[in-house]
């Protein structure tokens, strides 16, 4: 289950619930302050925490912590696993241990959580319906031949260890944001500005909205808890081929067309 992004704010009386009535909860959450706060909900709560280390690959990392969270279950017990945010975004060990578990025939369920994603919309002011929003994960992009879009938002996770193909590094250094730039530089203008943002994870904290342009990006600092948004660069443009077939359908209807949002 996902406990949210700031502590007290955003954890839902159901996902409270299956924290109490499980026999065993495995944390994984981004904040000690956060870690004591649930310690505080259960008398067994087991941090994941420990299973990191600079230097050893985050899929070793992952597995293990699936592995620590089945053995669990095959001990017949009643296991939760929290995560900050939510526990399907941009996080593998919770999608995996509940495949795992269903295959071995255990019922599982993800109960979801408030998102970097969530907090941004609502401390950026974005509607990701408005031009619509593409999420990628700042290394994939570069790994991967990947089609951007400039007429909507993009929104870039993990850009503090981008570029990492060792997955053993908490962080990468400017020459790899340089190469995500020179990457985005083919849809995105250098003095296009891009917002740095990290949401509070305590209430007495305030988000981080940092704004630089795009071309800054190397130099700035971006930590593993940030996200990065690139708003659109270029307007929409009207399709009006398929507008034009569009029409020819709403005279045969007999609707009137009265614009277009
Ligand atoms: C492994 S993902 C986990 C995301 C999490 N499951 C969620 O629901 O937001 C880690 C990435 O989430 C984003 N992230 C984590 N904490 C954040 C915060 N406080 N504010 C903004 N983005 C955050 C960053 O892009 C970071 O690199």
């Amino acid at each position: 289950m996902g406990l949210g992004m700031t502590l007290g704010s955003h954890l839902g009386p159901l996902a409270r619930s299956h924290i109490e009535q499980a026999d065993v909860v495995f944390a994984g959450l981004s904040d000690g302050i956060v870690e004591m706060w649930l310690n505080q909900m259960h008398a067994d709560v087991r941090s994941l925490q420990p299973y990191y280390q600079e230097g050893k690959s985050r899929m070793q990392t992952y597995r293990q912590m699936v592995e620590a969270i089945l053995t669990e279950v095959r001990a017949g017990k009643r296991v939760c696993g929290v995560f900050y945010g939510h526990p399907g975004v941009f996080a593998w060990a919770p999608h995996k241990s509940i495949e795992v578990a269903r295959s071995e025939g255990y019922p599982a369920h993800m109960e979801p959580g408030i998102s970097a994603e969530d907090c941004l919309y609502a401390d950026l002011g974005i509607d990701p319906g408005r031009f619509g929003c593409q999420h990628f994960e700042a290394s994939q992009l570069l790994f991967y031949q990947r089609r951007i879009d400039p007429t909507a938002y993009l929104v870039l996770w993990q850009v503090g260890l981008v570029g990492d193909q060792s997955l053993a590094r908490f962080s990468t250094g400017p020459a790899y944001k340089q190469v995500l730039v020179d990457v985005l530089a083919r849809d995105y203008p250098l003095d296009h500005e891009i917002t740095i943002y990290r949401s509070a994870t305590l209430p007495i904290q305030q988000a981080r909205i940092e704004r630089v342009k795009l071309g800054d990006l190397p130099q700035a600092k971006v930590e593993m808890e940030d996200t990065v948004v690139v708003p659109p660069a270029a307007p929409l443009q009207p399709n009006a081929e398929i507008r034009a077939r569009l029409a020819e359908l709403d005279r045969a209807e007999g609707a009137t067309p009265v614009g277009i949002l």
